[in-house]
């Protein structure tokens, strides 16, 4: 099944950078901590912990397995291993998430071009929560400004993806993703000594299991697909790169490890001084763009670390925004033949129109869907819906349709290595996943009250 032509990861810290970098991005940094924010802070940190194990690590470890065995597109992954089934609709909803998600997702990233400018204008300087609250404000409703930026952010996406994996998506990943770390460390040391940090910090580490609902579970569910990359065919087509000799379960190990701890990191960046400057931790999805500039202002060559940051946070979200761009490009590519500089730019040029919508619908102009603007309802039907979707259709696909034997096979690489937790593994596809997912559909759709 293999064929020696195709591109793939040319080695072990490739790969890592490459899938690290698809899950580390802007859910990390920007919305994890407004979704923590939103829903009680401690307590959600730890369903979230929770999900982050039993389901998204579970599903990352199966979407490898299954993209490694194929060694095609998503799509084409599923019409493979499970041919004429209902399966194959995986792939596709895979591809619709990716749409959705690319769209809103280079609208967030365009911000921080502006972001960049503004940092090097010195507009950031002696800031008010009232000032910030208002340029970001004025930025995301500004009509042509936000759209530029957006389109700006597409067209280095498709950039990278028309070099293909070695050459593209692995080398940038491979110089990006270091950076990011020194850059958010550095951010955490200034913002825990901050005068509040400890109302923040509390605020984030406080474990209240009183505060948690079913929609808590339902939101960090979610989040915790986002943020891994899972759900929708990103890592099976990363798999389908990734060379024989690697450990599949390391690599999920190791990728959910750092996503989580950048995350963590996000949080304890962002909070400590949004408790000093007294906003609002459910200020929905302008607290990171509202808050760190605050910390920024106040700090020693603040503008400088201000620029540093909006540039990370554009890094971040091009590692991720290239994962998601190559699932279309992958399967248009391999699918109908098409040479891979074209489909990338014709998919650039669909995706970046609607993020164009996604950009006027923050209130340069009323687009809504079920009254959420564009952009809300893509960020909302993608991560609670599609996502999980996808995820219990894999999970019941590895769990009872998919032969047990070469699903071991293939992470034991052919017996070579050892794959400890064989029975929980399959219990968790089997069982766990598929009922956790159930029910919170189920309370969702309002079919069952809990
Ligand atoms: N994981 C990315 C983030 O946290 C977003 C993403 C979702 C990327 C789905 C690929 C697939 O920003």
């Amino acid at each position: 099944m293999e064929s020696n032509s195709r591109d793939g990861f040319s080695s072990k810290i490739g790969v890592i950078a490459a899938a690290a970098g698809s899950a580390i991005g802007l859910g990390n940094i920007w919305r994890f901590p407004y979704i923590i924010g939103d829903n009680g802070g401690g307590a959600f940190l730890i369903v979230y912990l929770l999900c982050v194990l039993t389901l998204g690590i579970p599903i990352m470890i199966g979407e490898f397995a299954l993209g490694r065995i194929s060694r095609v597109n998503a799509i084409a992954t599923f019409r493979n291993l499970a041919p004429k089934s209902i399966f194959s609709i995986v792939g596709y909803i895979g591809l619709l998430s990716a749409f959705c998600i690319l769209s809103f997702y280079g609208v967030v990233a365009g911000w921080c071009f502006s972001y960049i400018l503004k940092s090097l204008s010195g507009e950031f300087n002696n800031l008010t929560a009232d000032k910030a609250d208002l340029i970001f404000n004025n930025l995301i409703t500004g009509g042509l400004e936000p759209i530029f930026w957006q389109v700006a952010f597409m067209f280095l996406t498709g950039f990278i993806v028309l070099f293909g994996i070695k050459n593209g998506i692995e080398k940038y990943s491979k110089i990006l993703m270091p950076l990011l770390f020194i850059i958010i460390i550095i951010l955490d040391i200034r913002a825990i000594t901050l005068a509040n940090a400890s109302d923040g910090l509390s605020f984030l580490f406080k474990f209240d299991f009183s505060k948690i609902t079913l929609n808590t579970i339902f939101m960090a569910l979610g989040q915790a697909f986002f943020s891994l990359s899972v759900g929708m065919g990103t890592m099976i087509t990363y798999g389908s790169y990734i060379s024989k000799k690697e450990n599949l379960l390391t690599t999920s190990l190791n990728v959910a490890f750092a996503d989580t701890l950048v995350a963590i990191l996000a949080g304890i960046a962002i909070f400590p001084a949004v408790f000093t400057f007294g906003i609002d931790p459910s200020s929905g999805a302008g607290l990171a763009f509202i808050s760190l500039p605050m910390v920024f202002s106040k700090m020693f060559m603040g503008n400088i670390f201000s620029l540093l940051f909006f540039i990370l946070l554009l890094v971040a979200g091009l590692t991720s925004s290239i994962s998601i761009l190559e699932v279309i490009v992958a399967f248009i590519c391999e699918d109908f033949s098409i040479s891979r500089k074209k489909v990338t730019i014709l998919t650039t040029i669909i995706v970046s129109l609607s993020g164009v919508i996604c950009s006027l619908s923050n209130g340069f102009m009323k687009i809504d869907i079920f009254n959420h603007s564009y952009m809300d309802f893509l960020n909302y039907l993608s991560s609670n819906f599609l996502l999980p979707l996808g995820a219990i259709l894999i999970s019941i696909f590895i769990g009872f349709c998919f032969d047990k034997k070469l699903f071991i096979k293939e992470l034991t690489n052919n017996g070579e290595i050892e794959l400890p937790f064989k029975n929980l593994l399959f219990f968790l596809f089997k069982f766990f996943i598929p009922f956790i997912i159930s029910i919170i559909f189920l309370q969702n759709l309002n079919i069952i009250k809990l």
